[in-house]
């Protein structure tokens, strides 16, 4: 059974040394996509203060399709060329918006989201997807959150195995 632990916030770099660790105990030996892409998703919600959705959008025919997430049931397809999903995905680099109102495109998927932080899922040097954080509080994700979002990501990356087609 596992037994979800509470993380201390105060320096979050400390915090996230642990998440690291953690996330690459319950993944370990585990390479299907579903299933960790699922078990990361649950883990960094219950791990994280302050969130009202967490997940992974996957490239699919240069589209990203939603994958296991938690939160309200969100967009299932958004293109690349939308949102901040595709701005993360297409730039291949970690974007913060502090201000979800004030980010030309953002994709409401809900209304209460007021900060987010999307981090490009790369594997192999190729595009897989994106992981996606929404909050309901203004400028909640700093630097220390991008970096250490990053540090799961490629936990997720290094343990999973990536079928030539999901579907
Ligand atoms: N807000 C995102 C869309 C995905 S949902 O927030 C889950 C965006 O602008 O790309």
């Amino acid at each position: 059974m596992f037994a979800p632990a509470t993380y201390d916030w105060s320096d979050k770099r400390v915090a996230y040394d642990a998440l690291v660790r953690d996330l690459a105990a319950l993944l370990h030996d585990e390479p299907d996509l579903v299933a960790n892409a699922s078990q990361t998703a649950a883990f960094v919600w219950h791990a994280l203060p302050d969130l009202n959705w967490a997940g992974f959008y996957f490239l699919k025919d240069d589209e990203l399709v939603v994958g296991p997430f938690q939160g309200l049931p969100a967009c299932t397809r958004i293109a690349l060329t939308r949102g901040v999903c595709g701005a993360a995905a297409s730039q291949r680099r970690s974007i913060i918006v502090p201000d979800v109102h004030a980010f030309p495109g953002h994709i409401a998927c809900d209304a209460n989201s007021r900060s987010e932080l999307v981090v490009p899922v790369m594997a192999g040097g190729e595009l897989r997807g994106v992981f996606d954080l929404d909050a309901p509080i203004p400028s909640r994700f700093d630097d220390a959150d991008r970096h250490g979002l990053e540090r799961l990501m490629d936990v997720f990356v290094s343990t999973t195995a990536w079928p030539a087609a999901v579907s």
